[in-house]
């Protein structure tokens, strides 16, 4: 209706964003002249790697090797190296950002052919915008030879990362190429692998999962880590099968993983239609954000949705972490699994815990939101803390590191359609933002409120809106369906 009167005021108001990112990126990223709640931190038009030589590239390019509009950003993770700081200012409060070592990373799926490396470090300053990636841990490990593929020394594709409070690199490979095409397949089974980046980006752990585990259909999309114990042994990861519609638990200290079959990982077929920015799709993905609440008496809770659903929905970690509760398949999880209800705006893909239990998530409808879990999920306790149509389409990847949210957007919507996407704009960005700053002035920020022990009851979520029993899909006795 009013898209046309939009259209020609986005125009010269781009043109200023663009300026902006440039010389913001030329500042080296620090937070001088901060212009909103989120900063384009960096920016894409194209993915581009560290290759070898400019032959190297060239060779790739001409045999399909790397096609570069078909490389996009998903997710990105962040590690600070705190070490040299703590040593030399630890006493006095006060701590330059030049002593703190940042390391930022990126994951690129391997969603269409022609992508060399699947996770990248982001090589600093060495250029303006559009900087490099260098493939991670090197290339070696990131080539796809699929007629002699060694599978354990191998990076298929990775969709998220975690990178834990104790520098530990968690990459979930999902084993399959080529995800967004018709010759989607998997090539190897999906695995962990654990780097130390205290440690030389020492691989710590590599767990492939049990074929018993992974369903043709299934993907793995994402990852939480659960530390338990200060030395980290004790520590559990979650992993959301985004297509199967499944969690996957793995026991770091016993090395050991299950399935969790659960109706509430589920997509809801009326909330599959999506629309950013004028592209139509639709996608029945299940389980995708997971986030979780701070510990409280030795428990904590998980919260996730999936991305066809505009339901929140929590777990206690103490009931993932019991495997012979899921030995036998799908459970009646009424009673242990809970589920809003009432409903965000419209679906979301990612989303971050504080310690303070202040969900931050990405809408999409390109905008970054808010919700006390001290509050019922209500939309009168839901809050827009960020938005830009043109900055935040298609948010992909969040993270919170330290007071920051990290957030990729993607603007994945236009790899469903056949729009070409070898646009000369920018398409992929790495935005931050202070989540003080974010949440200021919203019913969010309680800061002065103490956590109430066992606040479950505070919460507005009903257990007995899904009907579990047999394999039939997710039904509702809500008036909504
Ligand atoms: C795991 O679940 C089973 C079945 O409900 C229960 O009997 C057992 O006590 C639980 N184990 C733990 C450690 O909570």
């Amino acid at each position: 209706m009013n898209y046309n009167i939009q259209t020609i005021i986005m125009v010269p108001y781009r043109l200023l964003l663009l300026a902006a990112v440039v010389l913001h990126t030329l500042h080296c990223g620090i937070a001088a002249g901060a212009s909103g709640p989120m900063d384009v931190e960096y920016s894409w038009v194209f993915v581009d790697y560290t290759f070898p030589s400019p032959q190297h590239r060239e060779s790739a390019v001409k045999s399909g090797r790397f096609i570069p509009e078909n490389c996009v950003i998903l997710d990105v993770d962040v590690f600070q190296d705190m070490s040299e700081q703590t040593l030399y200012y630890g006493a006095t409060g006060s701590t330059p950002n030049s002593l703190t070592k940042t390391r930022v990373f990126l994951t690129i799926p391997r969603i269409k052919p022609g992508n060399p490396a699947s996770i990248a470090e982001i090589v600093p300053g060495n250029r303006p915008n559009s900087v490099l990636l260098a493939p991670y841990p090197n290339w070696k490990a990131n080539v796809v030879s699929e007629d002699k593929l060694n599978c354990d020394d191998t990076i298929v594709s990775v969709f998220r990362t975690k990178i834990d409070i104790l520098g530990r690199f968690w990459i979930v490979d999902v084993g399959t190429l080529d995800q967004f095409e018709i010759t989607a397949r998997s090539v190897c089974p999906p695995k962990i692998l654990i780097f130390d980046l205290k440690n030389g980006d020492k691989l710590i752990k590599m767990y492939k999962f049990p074929p018993s585990q992974v369903k043709e259909l299934s993907l793995f999309t994402n990852i939480e880590v659960d530390i338990r114990d200060p030395k980290g042994r004790n520590t559990f990861a979650y992993i959301a099968d985004t297509t199967a519609y499944k969690l996957v638990v793995y026991d770091f200290k016993n090395d050991d993983s299950w399935v969790v079959d659960q109706a509430y990982f589920y997509p809801y077929p009326n909330k599959a239609h999506f629309k950013i920015n004028g592209v139509n799709f639709d996608l029945m993905d299940g389980v995708i954000g997971l986030a979780l609440d701070p510990i409280i008496k030795n428990n904590r809770k998980l919260f996730f949705h999936s991305f066809a659903s505009t339901r929140e929905s929590w777990v206690y970690t103490s009931t993932l972490q019991n495997k012979s509760l899921f030995e036998n398949g799908l459970i009646d999880g009424s009673g242990r699994f809970f589920v809003s209800s009432e409903v965000r705006e419209v679906q979301s893909s990612v989303e971050v815990m504080t310690n303070n239990g202040v969900l931050i998530y990405a809408s999409m409808d390109n905008r970054l939101v808010c919700w006390n879990s001290q509050d019922p999920f209500t939309a009168n306790k839901i809050y827009t803390v960020y938005e830009s149509d043109e900055d935040f389409q298609f948010p992909s990847g969040m993270k919170l590191v330290n007071d920051k949210v990290w957030a990729v957007s993607c603007q994945l919507q236009n790899h469903f359609t056949t729009i070409a996407t070898d646009r000369q704009s920018v398409k992929y960005r790495v935005l931050v933002g202070r989540v003080d700053e974010l949440i200021k002035g919203t019913g969010c920020d309680k800061r002065s409120a103490a956590i109430p022990k066992g606040s479950q009851n505070s919460f507005a979520f009903n257990n007995n809106k899904l009907v579990v029993g047999n394999r039939r899909s997710v039904t509702s006795s809500n008036r909504q369906y």
